[in-house]
C-alpha cells in the first residue's frame, strides 16, 4: 500500500494550543522560556523537527516529547540554533584586529588600567571567543591582562566549547598558517591548543535575566538577539550599556539593528559591521 504523504509542517499550521503545550514542556522540563522569542521563528524551528520526525499530528509528537528526553533535547537544540564559525564575517574581525583592540589597549594604558575584559555573549561552541583569543595572542600584548569571557544559555553547547574540538567546516575562514600554529589535527577534526583554550573562561549565563551581567570593555553579541522580541532586545542592549564603560565597544551580528531610545547609549562606529561605541549617557534603571 502506498502511504499517505507526510504533512509538510511550516509552523503556521500549529494551533495556538499545540504551540503553547510545546513551549510549556520546554519551560517546565528544560527551564527554557520562549516568551521573549519571536513566535514565528520558534514555530518554524518546531516545524523543522516535525518534518524530520515525519510527524502526522502534533498530539502524538507531544506524547513523544513527554516520554523521550532525547527528543526534547533535540527540539531544544533545533530551537536555539548554535551555528557558528571561526572568524564569522571576517571583515568584523579585521576591524577588531586593526582598529578596536589596539584602541581599547591604548585607552587602558592611558588611564593606568592593567586589565581588560572581552565578553562573547551567546558564544555557541566557542568559535567566536576562540577567534578573539587567536587575534589577541597574535597581538602579543605583554603589559595588559586580557580576560576573555564566553557565555551561553546552553550547557551542552558550553561543554562542547570547553573541549575546543571542531569539524573542518567551522574553520573555513582560518588561514592555513593559523591552523598550523593553533590547532592539532585529530582524525578530520581540529583541536584548539591548550594555551588558547586556557585563555577563555566559559560560563553559563542567560542574557534574558537581568542579573550577573559581567563588567566588560568589549561585548560581542552576534546573531543571538535576532530571535528575541524588540522589547527584549532593547532591555538587553540597555544592560550591555550599563556594563560597558564609556568608549567600550559592542558588536552585533551583521543583520542586527538597533532601534528606539536605547540608541542614545551607543554611537555607530563601523555601521556595516555593526560596531558601536558606548556614549557617556548614563543608563536609566527603567530601561533595564
Ligand atoms: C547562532 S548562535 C551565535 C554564535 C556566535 N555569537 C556567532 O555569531 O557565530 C546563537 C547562540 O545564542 C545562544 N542563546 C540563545 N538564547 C540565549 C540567551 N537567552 N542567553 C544566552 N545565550 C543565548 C544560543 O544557545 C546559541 O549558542
Amino acid at each position: 500500500m502506498i502511504e499517505p504523504a507526510a504533512h509538510i509542517w511550516t509552523g503556521d499550521d500549529l494551533t495556538d494550543d499545540e504551540f503553547a503545550a510545546i513551549t510549556l514542556l520546554l519551560r517546565e522540563r528544560r527551564q527554557f522560556d520562549l516568551d521573549q522569542y519571536k513566535d514565528r521563528c520558534i514555530r518554524r524551528r518546531i516545524a523543522k523537527r516535525l518534518r524530520s520526525c515525519k510527524v502526522a499530528d502534533v498530539a502524538s509528537y507531544l506524547k513523544r516529547l513527554e516520554m523521550d528526553r532525547d527528543e526534547l533535547d533535540t527540539l531544544l537544540a533545533t530551537i536555539s540554533i548554535h551555528v557558528s564559525q571561526f572568524f564569522r564575517n571576517p571583515d568584523t574581525y579585521r576591524i577588531l584586529e586593526q582598529k578596536i583592540l589596539p584602541d581599547l589597549c591604548r585607552r587602558a594604558r592611558a588611564t593606568g588600567r592593567t586589565e581588560l575584559t572581552f565578553w562573547s555573549a551567546g558564544c555557541a561552541s566557542g568559535e567566536e571567543p576562540y577567534s578573539l583569543a587567536l587575534l589577541i595572542d597574535d597581538m602579543n600584548v605583554r603589559d595588559l591582562k586580557i580576560n576573555i569571557l564566553a557565555t551561553d544559555v546552553s550547557e551542552p553547547v558550553l561543554d562542547a566549547a570547553r573541549c575546543g574540538n571542531f569539524e573542518a567546516l567551522r574553520l573555513k575562514e582560518v588561514p592555513p598558517e593559523v591552523l598550523d600554529k593553533y590547532f592539532y589535527r585529530d582524525s578530520g577534526h581540529y583541536q584548539v591548543i591548550e594555551r588558547i583554550r586556557d585563555q577563555v573562561e566559559f560560563r553559563q549565563h542567560n542574557i534574558m535575566t537581568a542579573s550577573d551581567y559581567p563588567p566588560a570593555d568589549l561585548i560581542l553579541c552576534r546573531n543571538v538577539m535576532i530571535y528575541f522580541t524588540r522589547v527584549e532586545q532593547e532591555r538587553i542592549l540597555s544592560r550591555f550599556a550599563a556594563t560597558l564603560p564609556e568608549h567600550g565597544v559592542l558588536v552585533l551580528g551583521r543583520s542586527e539593528t538597533m532601534t528606539g531610545d536605547i540608541r542614545r547609549y551607543y554611537q555607530s562606529e563601523f555601521p556595516v559591521e555593526r560596531v558601536f561605541r558606548r556614549t557617556a549617557d548614563p543608563v536609566t534603571v527603567a530601561d533595564i
